[in-house]
């Protein structure tokens, strides 16, 4: 199921290898790539349903988002003890630093791993290990944020947000993923209340497969600062102007809509539609070791099948850096940086 690799022209190609990017939408679980499966399988005794890494990746041909999450919440049962989450997260840092990434707000999924038994803390120390030493050896400055699973209720994300609440210094936000449809925002009204009062940043996957009304739910009734994918608000056009005028960013991962069949395929990829219409829209890679792509590769795709100009391609980067949770004069700092990479555009 693996891409055929980018063949845009050299000059947009080397424009988006340069250019700083940023990474609002990854969950650090969906970076587990089959050789570190496989190791980490062997090192902890754990029978894998497959042969041989091929086979892993044989396997990763998707229907929808659900046929995708059936093997992405199986390969977590490989992540079992601080160690093995320093090392799932340093190999992402590795390869983002080879896509010169300069900050990632990095998801992860506390009840894939506390149900069988993993610490809350032992999850948060392994990857903050990793994240110290990206800041040290790369640069990379990141922050992790914390997602409820929506399949399941609202009583076990509260449980799992007082669980996580004695480290609230070690993430930043909290956030909604795994299967949307009917498992509206509506549901997690509660929890999103009480992670407002302990100060964290709201995102909310909404509009991926689930319906644009569950994009108004999660800014109108959880408070969301971005939106994860939100793709579908193309289907209420005033809420796209509501996003333009706005300017509340979508987290837009074209690999992963492309790989789950949310869009044919990129061409018909409504990215650049939203990007024209002044709406705040980022590219992201979502679950890159499970989609065929990290961040460069979802540009260099996106950029080839929707024809993006250079100066698209810098406004897409600058809007990452608009959207991320850093401080203005970070911003600053990294918008002055994209401007010297796109000096001679
Ligand atoms: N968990 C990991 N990837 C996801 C996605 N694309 N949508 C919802 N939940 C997810
Ligand atoms: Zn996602």
């Amino acid at each position: 199921m693996f891409p055929t690799m980018s063949t845009l022209d050299p000059a947009r190609a080397a424009l988006i290898r340069r250019l700083p990017k940023v990474e609002l939408h990854l969950h650090i679980e969906g970076t587990l790539e089959p050789e570190l499966m496989f190791a980490l399988a062997h090192k902890h005794g754990v029978a894998l349903p497959y042969a041989s890494v091929e086979e892993v990746r044989a396997a990763y041909k998707f229907d929808d988002l659900q046929s995708f999450l059936d093997l992405y919440y199986a390969g977590c049962d490989v992540l079992r003890d601080r160690e093995d989450f320093r090392a799932l997260a340093a190999a992402y840092f590795e390869r983002a630093a080879a896509d010169n990434l300069v900050h990632a707000e990095l998801f992860f999924d506390p009840q894939t791993h506390t149900v069988r038994g993993v610490a809350m803390a032992t999850i948060l120390d392994g990857l903050h290990d990793a994240m110290a030493e990206a800041r040290t050896k790369y640069g990379i400055t990141s922050a992790l944020i914390l997602c409820f699973l929506r399949h399941l209720p609202e009583a076990d994300a509260l449980a799992t947000l007082e669980a996580a609440l004695p480290y609230r210094d070690k993430f930043i936000g909290v956030g909604l993923d795994s299967g949307e449809q009917h498992n509206p925002p509506s549901k997690f009204v509660r929890v999103f209340e009480k992670a407002r009062a302990a100060k964290l940043h709201i995102v909310a996957h909404a509009g991926e497969e689930g319906p644009a009304a569950y994009i108004r739910e999660a800014l109108t009734l959880l408070g969301a600062e971005r939106i994860d994918h939100g793709v579908r608000c193309d289907e209420d056009p005033e809420l796209v102007n509501e996003l333009a005028l706005s300017q509340v960013p979508l987290t837009v991962c074209p690999l992963s809509n492309k790989a789950l069949r949310v869009t044919p395929d990129l061409s018909t990829h409504n990215f650049a539609k939203l990007l024209r219409a002044g709406l705040a829209v980022t590219i992201n890679s979502d679950d890159p070791a499970y989609f065929g792509g990290y961040i460069t590769e979802n540009y260099l795709q996106t950029a080839e099948a929707l024809n993006l100009t250079a100066e698209e391609l810098v406004t897409v980067a600058e809007n990452g850096v608009r959207g991320a949770f850093i401080a203005s004069e970070e911003k600053d700092a990294l918008l002055g940086k994209i401007r010297d990479a796109a000096s001679d555009i």
